[in-house]
């Protein structure tokens, strides 16, 4: 079995988790779980950083003890980090006895290997008590640092490792391994810095009480970075008699932190442990910053997002995935609960969840409320799982998140247009429930296990519930699983409420005015809505939306310019249900290419809310809109009518949404 051990940075305790922090845990928690599946002996570690001035001052503002703060903020870190489905394997606190003999011992490494690395010096420098670090000369103007921070200039005497001994070493290292950094934009700055020649660097501080004491010189507690770099290996036991995770696990394959913060780890980290004898970790992969308005969200800058509400109403996996969809790994990506939400309708409520519970239903009235008897070995289905699986997993390796849901969706698409041209409901009415029918709809079920089997380690617990559903095994998705051919013949399957129901963005967000994911603006309700084109003035009285209107032949000519008024568009239908005590109208909301749109519509003696979701038709998209049933109708569907009975204006499915009908 191969192993993989994975870390995250540990996080200050006195800064609630916000969305950057948040993004870190799931990232790890993706490869985690992808990698557990594939097989691997997987280690995720995360945890706190707890020592150092911040939390000491802090605390002094309480009147409490710094581990009094710590021990009752680190329970934020473990409740969120439960609630995010995030699934280490062990939390290191610094402020453990186990990390404190890991740090005692690395220095005792050092000391034994490289007697002269680790010296008492005097150090004076421009001092930023918000970084906890000395701040180069050349980055102060008027006692402030280039991030706006106050700095002093201060004059310490320090233990010093002599970092500049390691340039070449590093040099060396980085030439030999160009995997170390990832991404390589990053290891060229790192590169760069190193090239520049490095100054030892100050591992102590007698200025501040609460950390490790210095071993040999308790007025000095240790300074933060060599306390808190150490953690990915103290928590494997070194420095204790219980280190054989040590021996299993290092050195670590991944360890993931924000770019802020890969030059910690890609330069001081390797240097500490060469000097220690120890090797480095195998790769250092540092991840781009959740911005908001272009900068960076952190709580110095007092623009912090925390998406309470939005987990609190849709669950984790709504956060997860869309973190991991929206960013590409590795470069910063501005948030918005907008761009969440909109993310949410358009990929989880409707394209993975209304494709599900579609072909489900469909099954259940077919079937009898089983996986269709017959299954199929050759089909178009098939031959696109033989592709785009191998593609996914390369993604999933090359770290390409964003790529490999791409993929995810590719077949998703695929299996949208199969169940379209296919038209089961034709075939059930025209033939009923036989063996191609059984073929068609077990294909389009086996390809969406395999679609949520893909999406298994970005959204798990949904995942579950969707193979359940699906009469699938809910625990199997591992590598056999993304094999055609798992979905087993007259399974039970469950006919629920939608894994994703829809939002109202517009008013979800004026109703939770989103105040804590937007601390520092009015609240979000002013934000333009994405749902539901802004409607015209209400007409006195509406066109009928009635798309059954005979055409009487002597209708006055129009000049082209007057047809040219009416805004004919391809639009795509994303969900559809019967008006209760209506025979005849359905209300759909459909896409248009700008906007998503209610639409009722008197088609329900003919079509099945089920048939119509995903379905591609023409409508008049500049009408005024009308009530019918106290339901605000936006625009028409076009339909012919063969004796009064309505057949939609059908477009080839590869249209988009939006395409201009002349
Ligand atoms: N305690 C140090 C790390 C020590 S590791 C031995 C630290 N803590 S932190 O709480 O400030 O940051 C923890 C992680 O969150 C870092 O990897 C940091 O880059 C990441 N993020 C903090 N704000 C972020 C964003 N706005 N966006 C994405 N991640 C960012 O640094």
């Amino acid at each position: 079995m191969t192993k993989f051990y994975i870390t995250t940075a540990i996080h200050y305790v006195n800064d609630d988790p916000h969305i950057g922090h948040m993004y870190e845990n799931i990232v790890a928690d993706v490869i985690a779980r992808h990698r557990r599946r594939m097989g691997d002996d997987v280690r995720f570690l995360t945890g706190t950083d707890e020592h150092g001035q911040k939390i000491e001052r802090a605390a002094a503002k309480e009147g409490i003890q710094p581990i009094e703060l710590a021990d009752r903020v680190v329970k934020t870190h473990h409740e969120l980090w439960k609630r995010l489905d995030i699934s280490h394997d062990d939390f290191i606190r610094t402020t453990e006895q186990r990390h404190r003999l890991g740090v005692l011992e690395l220095i005792r490494r050092i000391q034994e290997h490289n007697p002269t690395d680790i010296y008492l010096g005097e150090h004076s420098g421009w001092y930023c008590q918000n970084e906890e670090t000395f701040i180069p000369e050349n980055q102060v103007k008027d006692g402030v640092d280039t991030d706006g921070h106050k700095v002093e200039w201060t004059t310490e005497s320090n233990y010093f490792f002599k970092l500049s001994a390691y340039a070449d070493r590093l040099l060396a290292h980085y030439r030999e391994h160009p995997e170390f950094v990832w991404p390589p934009t990053r290891l060229n700055e790192v590169v760069a810095f190193v090239e520049q020649g490095l100054k030892d660097l100050s591992i102590s501080r007698s200025s501040i009480k609460w950390g490790i004491p210095f071993p040999g010189n308790p007025d000095h507690v240790i300074y933060v970075w060599m306390d808190a770099l150490t953690n990915y290996i103290s928590a494997l036991g070194f420095g204790t008699t219980e280190d054989a995770a040590l021996e299993q696990y290092w050195p670590a394959d991944v360890q993931l932190v924000g770019k802020d913060i890969v030059r910690f780890h890609a330069v001081y980290w390797p240097a500490f442990l060469m000097a220690a004898g120890i090797e480095p970790p195998k790769r250092v992969v540092g991840h781009g910053w959740w911005l908001r308005d272009q900068q960076k969200i952190s709580k110095s800058l007092g623009n912090v997002v925390r998406p309470y509400n939005i987990l609190d109403d849709f669950g984790p996996d709504a956060l997860r995935y869309y973190v991991m969809r929206e960013m590409v790994f590795g470069q910063d990506q501005d948030y918005s609960d907008q761009s969440l939400l909109t993310r949410y309708n358009a990929d989880l409520a409707n394209d993975l969840g209304n494709t599900l519970s579609r072909a489900i239903k469909m099954s259940d009235t077919y079937f009898g409320g089983k996986t269709p008897p017959v299954r199929c070995f050759t089909n178009d289905l098939l031959d696109m799982t033989r592709t785009v699986v191998p593609q996914y997993l390369e993604h999933m390796d090359n770290l390409a998140f964003q790529r490999a849901l791409e993929s995810v969706w590719e077949l998703l698409n695929a299996i949208n247009s199969y169940i379209v041209t296919r038209e089961p409901w034709k075939h059930f009415k025209e033939k009923g429930a036989d063996d191609a029918l059984s073929r068609i709809l077990w294909d389009a079920l086996e390809a969406l296990r395999i679609v949520w089997v893909m999406m298994a380690p970005f959204i798990p617990r949904s995942t579950r519930e969707a193979l359940s559903r699906l009469g699938a095994d809910p625990e199997k998705i591992d590598r056999g699983a993304l094999q055609w051919g798992g979905l087993e013949a007259n399974r039970p399957l469950r006919v629920a409420d939608p894994i994703f129901p829809r939002i109202d963005v517009a008013q979800y967000i004026g109703e939770k005015k989103m105040e804590e994911t937007k601390p520092e603006t009015p609240a979000a309700a002013s934000a333009p809505p994405t749902t539901a084109a802004a409607p015209a003035p209400a007409a006195e009285s509406g066109p009928p939306v009635e798309t059954t209107q005979a055409a009487p032949p002597d209708l006055a000519k129009i000049s082209i310019d007057q047809f040219m008024q009416t805004d004919l568009r391809v639009a795509e239908i994303r969900a559809a249900e019967r008006v209760p005590k209506s025979k005849k109208l359905i209300k759909m909301t459909v896409f248009t290419g700008a906007d998503e749109r209610t639409i009722v519509a008197g088609i329900g003696t003919k079509y099945a809310p089920e048939e119509l979701v995903g379905r591609k038709v023409v409508i008049v998209a500049n009408l005024q809109p009308a009530k019918l049933m106290g339901i605000e109708s936006n625009g028409m569907v076009l339909a012919a009518s063969i004796d009064g009975e309505p057949s939609l204006l059908s477009v080839d499915p590869s249209v988009p949404a939006g395409t201009k009908v002349r």
